[in-house]
């Protein structure tokens, strides 16, 4: 049950908008759903789900019977008691594939036209999925900065078939806003669920919605691409699925999931570059294989792009190899990114703990030696030599606690390549 009761307007009763309303009763709210469709409204009022998901009819009924649950096509009447407005209307797809925002345009303005003559505070909190940008560019405007309004992100990750379960335990809570007391009041209305609120920014709230959806199909079609492969070499890409799933250290964990620097090293390009050539000679096509070499070129373009525009003359470099904790230079971005550097005539010094001259021998000092002497000229053994000479350091590579705090100690620009430094409270931290 919830902990505290909050009065809830729910606009638009479809999937999402009926199951949250019929959830948020049965977890002790007052709500009234809103639907400019009057079968939708009159279902709900007769203890019918309008559509069939399941355990949904039962919510409804009970929410009516408990008289927690009504429904309205009066957003008038649903909204004069209310607390929160939660905007729950459809954003289709546009033919272009831009999302439709007409719905939300239009509840945002009829919520707006009903705020002359009220005096009790309203919170918006919008639960369709919506671009990042759109709270602050569409809904906010419409309330024309009134004090009586805050919005609030709270995006919905039910799935169809699955809509009240996910609703009742939810696997992730995200509230975003700028105004603390109003996010602090939407997360409490899932207080009464097994789930630890993500606070967050506006924005950052309706991209974490694109974001998970954007992973999960990642995910589908990685497997299903792996699935194709196998099935063409006779194998049983489920148990290769299976198998890879065990892993929970590399595979399905945090690992490899933070934005960063290009990947590189002797291992990831190398096998990505045979998988997507041996599928090719089966003529089988991998396209999200196939993307991501050059996905890993678009992210070192950045970078470049970044360094390019440095205004000073001096570009000192922290990190050579691929990776801290190594001296593998093989296919390491960063030698890519000197050699860009250079090739635009500018001025570069270099500093990697691991990778010092007169240290290292074999395979490495040869392939720096006979390879790129050019890169291997820049190098400097010293971290303070390099940070003395610098106008500004790329960061290329994740630094030890000590180096770190000798990095930020230098009073230099940092700009953080890898992820590795932000948050820094007063310094100048730039990601790609
Ligand atoms: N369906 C899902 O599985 C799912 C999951 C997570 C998020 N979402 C997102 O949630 C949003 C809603 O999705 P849905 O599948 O419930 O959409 P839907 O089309 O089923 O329902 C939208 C409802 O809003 C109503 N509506 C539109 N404008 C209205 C207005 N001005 N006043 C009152 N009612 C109005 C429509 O009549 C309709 O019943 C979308 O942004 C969607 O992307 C959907």
């Amino acid at each position: 049950m919830a902990v505290n009761p909050q009065k809830i307007a729910v606009l638009g009763l479809g999937y999402v908008g009926c199951v949250t309303a019929a959830c948020l009763a049965r977890i002790g709210h007052r709500v009234v759903g809103v639907d400019r469709d009057q079968f939708k409204v009159d279902s709900v009022l007769g203890g019918r789900a309008p559509f069939f998901e399941p355990g949904l009819e039962d919510l409804v009924r009970d929410g009516v019977a408990t008289g927690r649950l009504s429904a309205s096509v009066s957003l008038a009447e649903a909204l004069s008691d209310a607390d929160v407005a939660l905007i729950c209307v459809g954003t289709p797809s546009e033919k272009n594939g831009n999302l439709g925002l007409d719905q939300l345009r239009r509840v945002s303005e009829e919520i707006a036209d009903l705020m002359p003559g009220r005096t009790k505070r309203l919170i918006v909190a919008v639960r369709s999925t919506v671009y990042p940008g759109t709270c602050e560019e569409i809904v906010l405007p419409a309330f024309g900065g009134s004090p009586l309004v805050a919005v609030v992100s709270n995006p919905e990750f039910l799935r169809e078939g699955a809509a009240v379960k996910d609703f009742m335990e939810p696997s992730l809570l995200v509230v975003g806003g700028s105004a603390p007391e109003a996010v602090r009041q939407v997360a409490d209305i899932y207080s009464g669920l097994d789930v630890e609120p993500s606070i967050v920014a506006l924005r950052t709230a309706e991209m974490i919605k694109y974001a998970c959806n954007a992973f999960h199909a990642v995910k589908i079609s990685f497997a299903n691409e792996i699935g194709a492969l196998a099935t063409e070499l006779g194998i049983d890409g489920a148990e290769v699925m299976d198998t890879l799933c065990r892993d929970h250290s590399l595979n399905i964990s945090r690992a490899y999931l933070k934005p960063g620097f290009a990947f590189g090293g002797s291992c990831l390009p190398k096998d990505l570059r045979a998988l997507v050539y041996r599928a090719s000679r089966l003529d089988l096509k991998l396209p999200l294989l196939e993307s991501v070499l050059p996905s890993n070129n678009a992210q070192l373009d950045r970078a470049i792009a970044v360094a390019l525009e440095l205004p000073g003359d001096h570009i000192g470099v922290f990190g050579l190899a691929f990776k801290e904790n190594t001296d593998d230079l093989r296919e390491s971005p960063v030698v890519l990114l000197l050699e860009t550097l250079i090739g635009k005539g500018r001025k570069v010094r270099v500093h990697d703990p691991h990778i010092q001259l007169g240290e290292i021998y074999g395979s490495n000092q040869r392939y720096i030696m006979n390879a790129i002497p050019h890169i291997g000229n820049l190098l400097d053994d010293r971290l303070d030599g390099m940070l003395t000479w610098a106008d500004h350091v790329l960061v290329a590579q994740k630094p030890s606690p000590e180096i770190r705090a000798r990095l930020e100690a230098s009073g230099k620009p940092l700009i953080d390549l890898v992820g590795a430094l932000s948050p820094m409270v007063g310094r100048t931290a730039v990601s790609v």
